[in-house]
């Protein structure tokens, strides 16, 4: 059932290529310029008014709702807010009728997540589930939405999880931002192409297997490690910080690369494994020279990158390159490696990483 693969956790990380196209077939039309989402249409004219969305989920899914946060911010011009459904939950939330809110959630059964927005929902508020398990509680609740399509997800960290639910949101900005115009049609065009060349780009970065394996072997008696980026990135490094602690029992953090300066710079000797994801984006330049500060303090740079980039190249200690790719779709990419790089630190430690200490695959109790 592992399908050849000595886990489920990499076996799913090697689906993604298949999981990402099945997420956007039958609803993603590059030459017709059409995304087809009946979940969302019917919802289209309240989400492109909305005063906000907010984007209530745990763990990765969180970061799956920080990543759309910067897509639906850049592309449909809406105020966007992402909440921790724990804290958002009890805080007794500002909820105005006409919010919309969008539930992010794998299993569908995340007891924070499933209480937040049936709080939401009697407030008034619109939901929207993006959620792989069909006919899960969250995917109840909701109102609408639009289902992840990613298979069974049997590894406790989610990986595959991860890429369709960014699939799913990127095709949401991009549909709302078109129709309500703050996406013109040149720009939208052009990334429901970029959308749809995503699997073959995944491809081609699990080809680094090996690589990464090699990487693994270096770093893994690591003691701490600190993931760094900025933009749509950003959340790339803290979900790259997440699946290490959870996989290797290494103590690793991520944080936008500028935030380091005030306060995390200080871990950084010759002994901290620094991992930049640094694809070329409009935020590279800025990236690269955080990253020159680490070098300067003799931090090792472990930088992903895009393909051909000699510049961070020459900078970092070991790059993994990924093909180029508009930034919108860029985390797709850069968050591979760092799925790779945590399954093979923990198997060269000897841990179950399908399994990992402490942790259920649905969090069903708060
Ligand atoms: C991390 C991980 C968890 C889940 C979180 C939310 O690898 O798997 O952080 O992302 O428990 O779960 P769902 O998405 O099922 O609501």
């Amino acid at each position: 059932e592992k399908g050849g693969y000595d886990h489920f956790m990499l076996k799913e990380i090697f689906e993604q290529p298949q999981t990402i196209y099945d997420c956007l077939r039958g609803r993603l039309d590059a030459e017709k310029g059409t995304i087809t989402m009946s979940g969302i249409q019917k919802y289209a004219e309240q989400i492109m008014n909305a005063n906000r969305i907010i984007m209530v989920a745990c763990g990765t899914s969180w970061h799956a709702g920080l990543v759309a946060e910067y897509i639906f911010e850049e592309l449909c011009r809406i105020n966007v807010e992402v909440e921790y459904a724990s804290e958002f939950r009890y805080r007794n939330p500002v909820i105005n009728k006409g919010d919309v809110i969008i539930a992010i959630s794998q299993s569908g059964e995340t007891a924070d997540t499933l209480v937040a927005i049936e709080n939401a929902k009697k407030q008034g508020a619109i939901i929207l589930g993006v959620v792989n398990v069909v006919g899960s509680s969250i995917s109840r609740v909701s109102d609408g939405g639009a289902y992840t399509h990613a298979g069974p997800e049997i590894g406790v960290a989610s990986t595959k999880a991860f890429t369709a639910q960014l699939a799913v949101l990127t095709m949401i900005a991009l549909k709302i931002g078109y129709e309500k115009g703050t996406l013109d049609k040149d720009r939208y065009m052009r990334l429901l192409d970029e959308l749809n060349s995503v699997p073959d780009k995944v491809k081609v970065v699990l080809e680094q297997q090996e690589r990464i394996k090699a990487l693994a072997e270096k770093y893994k008696d690591a003691s701490d490690a600190l993931f760094l980026g900025r933009g749509y990135n950003f959340p790339v490094a803290l979900e790259g910080a997440l699946k290490l602690k959870e996989i290797s029992y290494i103590h690793a953090e991520g944080y936008p690369a500028a935030e380091m300066k005030h306060g995390p710079i200080a871990l950084v000797d010759e002994n901290l494994p620094v991992v930049f994801v640094a694809t070329k984006d409009s935020y590279h330049e800025k990236v690269i020279s955080n990253m020159q500060e680490i070098k300067a303090r003799k931090g090792k740079v472990i930088a992903v990158i895009t393909e051909g980039d000699e510049h961070s190249t020459s900078l970092a200690d070991d790059v993994i390159e990924v093909p180029e790719a508009d930034e919108i779709v860029a985390p797709m990419l850069s968050v591979i490696p760092l799925q790779l790089l945590s399954y093979y630190v923990g198997v060269a430690k000897g841990y179950d990483v399908d399994k990992p200490r402490n942790l259920a695959k649905s969090v069903t109790v708060e």
